[in-house]
């Protein structure tokens, strides 16, 4: 154990890297800075034990450091990491595995992020639409590039001006854009559940077939972005468990388990209009684009969950942390809901939100205080509310599911009990 504690540790790195973090996401209040990272658990600098429900921001769904996906990515890289010219076998048979299992996948690329999926689908549905408007969700999170990202400066005007925003859950809303914007809007992008706002934000009833039917009308093109919702939900994504089938549908990290790796997924006639096929003309390279290790990271993780044993253990983890929450907090008087679906979970202290302006009612400074005291009793969620999203993955057991939840009511009672003395 390092005797330097998360603040000091912070502290030194915040001389040489902005902020001391490498991600703007990454920011915790208080720090927290990680000697390692092991099945179900951070282990911090100087301190104790969290058990963790960030997962890597959701990619570590068998956990941190898991044993089987290290021998195959040790296995594989030590044949060479990347030759970084033509396709090697591997990322052969992770193709093959990924279009039998996404539904509207005939063709996949591979990339490194999420990030990088969402961006080449927009530059697919603009190539291939000829059109140059997309719209995506108040509240959505599709990475960091220039066109998913809220206005802020360096972004050009004009990229942000070609993205419109729509209200999730809001169809009528939606046709009016269209009707605003008429053949001008290459295509609709969607969380098909929406992970990104702190609360998990479900689709009502008709809400995705009836973006599928605008989206027909019009001739837009839907994606699907699965980036936590692929392989967590479901091999296939959301487009697998609904029966809604986007154009495109975009996947990341649980498929790597913490390796990096992204994936946009389509029907042949779209897909072959890369640069990757014989007279394609959208651009889509990268050097590290389907190397070894991330790949064969991935065929671990799809081997690992194949047979659908893993999925039903972590939505019954999942659906005993939400029931016992909202018992904690239907206890403590408050109101919240404990949002959610499968191994995703979000006690959320306001009512049920259906879109973005829903969650901007919720009581945030609660939120935040209620996880800063489930931190101080061993128990780790992201205090901030934007990506505060919590995972389990397979690494929880039971007993630590427990455990977070007989810490949740005193975690609760202090926070309230906070809120009061600064009133
Ligand atoms: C739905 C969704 N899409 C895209 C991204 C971007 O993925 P990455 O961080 O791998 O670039 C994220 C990341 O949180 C996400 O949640």
């Amino acid at each position: 154990m390092s005797a330097e504690t998360s603040h000091e540790a912070l502290a030194r790195a915040a001389l040489v890297v902005p902020g001391g973090v490498s991600s703007g996401r990454r920011r915790t209040s208080p720090p927290l800075v990680t000697e390692s990272a092991s099945g179900a658990y951070l282990l911090e600098v100087g301190g104790g034990r969290l058990t963790d429900y960030y997962g890597g921001a959701g990619a570590a769904i068998l956990g941190h450091g898991d044993e089987y996906v290290t021998e195959r990515v040790a296995s594989a890289t030590r044949r060479g990491l990347h030759a970084g010219v033509g396709v090697s076998l591997l990322e052969i048979e992770l193709a093959e595995r990924l279009t039998a299992a996404i539904p509207c996948a005939d063709q996949v690329l591979f990339c490194n992020s999420g990030s990088e999926a969402t961006a080449y689908a927009l530059r697919l549905a603009r190539a291939a639409t000829g059109r140059p408007l997309v719209v995506r969700m108040d509240g959505s999170y599709h990475g960091w590039h220039d066109a998913v990202i809220p206005a802020a400066p360096g972004v050009l005007a004009e990229t942000g001006a070609a993205t419109l925003v729509a209200t999730y859950n809001d169809l009528d809303g939606l046709a009016t854009l269209f009707a605003e914007y008429p053949d001008q809007i290459a295509g609709i992008i969607v969380e098909p559940i929406v992970h990104n706002c702190g609360p998990t934000v479900m689709p009502d009833d008709g809400f995705l077939s009836g973006l599928r039917a605008l989206c027909d009308r019009h001739g837009t093109l839907l994606i699907f972005d699965e980036v936590v919702t692929g392989i967590r939900h479901h091999l296939g994504g959301v487009g697998a468990i609904q029966d809604v089938r986007p154009d495109l549908a975009t996947f990341g990290k649980s498929l790597g388990n913490g390796y990096p790796i992204g994936v946009l997924a389509g029907p042949r006639p779209l897909m072959e209009r890369f640069n990757t096929a014989d007279g394609g003309t959208v651009v889509f390279a990268g050097t590290f684009n389907g190397n070894r290790a991330s790949v064969a990271a991935a065929l671990a993780v799809l081997d690992r969950l194949d047979d659908g044993t893993a999925h039903a253990a972590l939505f019954s983890l999942g659906q005993t942390m939400r029931k016992g929450l909202q018992e904690i907090a239907d206890a403590a008087g408050v109101q919240a809901v404990a949002t959610g679906y499968g191994s995703v979970f979000t006690l959320w202290f306001g009512p049920a939100p259906r879109d973005h302006d829903d969650v901007r009612r919720g009581d945030r400074a609660l939120f935040t205080r209620y996880r800063q005291a489930l931190r101080q009793r061993g128990h780790f969620e992201k205090a901030d509310v934007d990506g505060g999203r919590s995972v389990i993955s397979t690494s929880h057991t039971e007993q630590d599911i427990a455990a977070t939840l007989e810490a949740a009511g005193p975690a609760l009672r202090a926070a309230l009990a906070g809120r009061e003395e600064d009133q």
